[in-house]
């Protein structure tokens, strides 16, 4: 029979993302009636565990996203079953050919398709892709492997991660996830973008001032430290997850929806922007704060983190894009851990209305204030755009308001998790929001200049409180180019 099958492996199944995210995002996937109707998952890990034991763990965070009264439960359990674990190491070709003989198992005389999701530390994934595709390889289908960052830790380390990984795989057959590029709001840039007529005039430098990527956390590093230390916040967040927004909000219309027309622009926006300089970016890290009875621990009273610990846990910095489009025009990033709120948003500033008939007349602060676009990614999905308007009523008062479009009331169905959309993506060969290897490499060598640069100077970060809005320095980096952070003062 030319049936075909799915399984996939979750290596590194004890591992926290995969109990946190990987999982559930395969049960509600499993839910929604889009899996393939043969797959089975698979639990690889060193612990020794049994099926009911892997069963047991993850039963504990699968939560059903539709069917939520009645079905339940039934729906997990057909889910639960279809659930296998495997013991192993993550180096040994024989573990991983064991495994191999229960897929053949499972699989039985159908057309074997397999994926593997590596969520381990970067230090094995390429003893894992040696092994998993030397003894665990499909026969008669596909094999696709997703690996999630850190990819690499500069350019040299990056490139010689996708060299040892080429040795046993196709780039075709490499899955990069940066789960932001899973995010409804972050999907939704290029149709905003694409399909309405009304910004893709405006989007260019004759009309915006500057954009804006924020990414905020109101908590800190807790219990992460270990790995985190070895990154810092522009590795952790900058170099991948604000960077892609910054390509998909900037590219140029692609040929076509297809995979490799999308990274192709987003290429060419990467490989026009400038490596980053110390100049151009400001560090932060958190130091504790007292809040009537409570104490916000600081970055470096973690435990994991090592004493005297210059790791950056916020950055802001300005980037240039050097093309026709974007020349002169300030893409300002900020990311930060233990700051005041969490979110992330994209916010573009547009120019001064020339000749403002209203500034001339009524030299109020609101006659000032320029239109702004916000798309804030998560909590509370929405985009607005910010506009003059007359206030009701006998005198002349201008006002400035929100024209909104806010998630939860237009679609209050729940919004799937990115992790959803990313394998459910990978089992069907859409590689759009995966990245390219030519992409990785692009990102890092804006990356790899500054950070080499703080690392050599031992750039001694600017403290800040827990829970503020983050060292001094992130707002003098913006006024240099007159501007002011829209998530700040004005901004809503
Ligand atoms: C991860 C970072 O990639 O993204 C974490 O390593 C961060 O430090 C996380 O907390 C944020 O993701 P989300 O989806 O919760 O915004």
């Amino acid at each position: 029979k030319n049936e075909s099958t799915v399984s996939i492996t979750v290596v590194g199944a004890s591992g926290d993302l995969a109990k946190k995210k990987i999982f559930p995002a395969l049960f509600a996937l499993f839910c929604e009636g889009c899996l393939p109707e043969h797959f089975s998952i698979y639990g690889y890990a060193r612990s020794k565990m049994t099926d009911a034991d892997l069963r047991n763990m993850i039963s504990k965070s699968l939560t059903c996203r539709i069917d939520r009264s009645e079905n339940c439960e039934e729906k997990m359990d057909q889910f639960l079953k279809r659930c296998f674990y495997h013991s192993g190491h993550y180096d040994s070709l024989e573990n991983f050919a064991e495994l191999d003989k229960k897929l053949k198992l499972h699989e039985g005389r159908r057309i074997s398709n397999r994926l593997f999701y590596l969520s381990i530390p970067p230090n094995i994934f390429v003893d894992a892709v040696r092994c998993s595709s030397s003894s665990a390889a499909s026969g008669n289908g596909w094999t696709r492997v997703i690996v999630e960052k850190p990819f690499g830790w500069d350019s040299e380390s990056s490139a010689a991660l996708t060299k040892a990984l080429k040795q046993y795989l196709e780039e075709n057959q490499i899955f990069r996830i940066d789960h932001y590029l899973g995010k409804e709001l972050v999907e939704n840039l290029s149709i905003l973008r694409f399909s309405n007529l009304i910004f893709e005039p405006l989007w260019s430098r004759q009309y915006i001032r500057n954009v804006q990527l924020i990414f905020s956390e109101d908590f800190g590093t807790e219990g992460r430290g270990g790995y985190f230390d070895n990154y810092g916040i522009i590795r952790d967040i900058m170099q991948n997850h604000l960077l892609q927004i910054l390509t998909l909000f900037a590219m140029e219309t692609p040929v076509s929806l297809d995979a490799e027309d999308i990274r192709n622009e987003k290429v060419k926006v990467l490989r026009c922007m400038k490596p980053l300089h110390l100049d151009d970016v400001v560090i932060g890290q958190y130091t504790s704060h007292k809040e009537g009875s409570t104490t916000y621990p600081a970055y470096t009273d973690d435990k994991t983190v090592p004493k005297g610990s210059l790791t950056p846990t916020f950055a802001a910095a300005a980037l240039f894009i050097n093309n026709a489009r974007w020349e002169g025009v300030p893409f300002l990033m900020k990311a930060g851990k233990a700051l005041q709120d969490r979110r992330t948003e994209i916010r573009v500033q547009f120019r001064h209305v020339p000749g403002n008939l209203y500034n001339q007349k009524h030299g109020t602060e609101f006659d000032q204030a320029t239109n702004e676009l916000v798309i804030r990614v998560q909590p509370d999905e929405a985009i607005y755009l910010m506009i003059n308007n007359k206030v009701p009523g006998l005198e002349m008062k201008l006002d400035c308001s929100n024209l909104n479009l806010c998630y939860a009331a237009r679609y209050p169905k729940e919004i799937p998790d990115a992790y959803e959309r990313l394998l459910l993506d990978a089992i069907d060969g859409e590689r759009r929001l995966f990245i390219r290897s030519d992409e990785l490499d692009a990102a890092w060598a804006i990356f790899t200049p500054v950070l080499k640069e703080i690392e050599e100077k031992k750039t001694v970060p600017e403290s800040y409180p827990y829970g503020s809005q983050g060292p001094v320095g992130a707002h003098c980096l913006a006024a240099r180019y007159n501007i002011q952070w829209g998530d700040l003062g004005t901004g809503q």
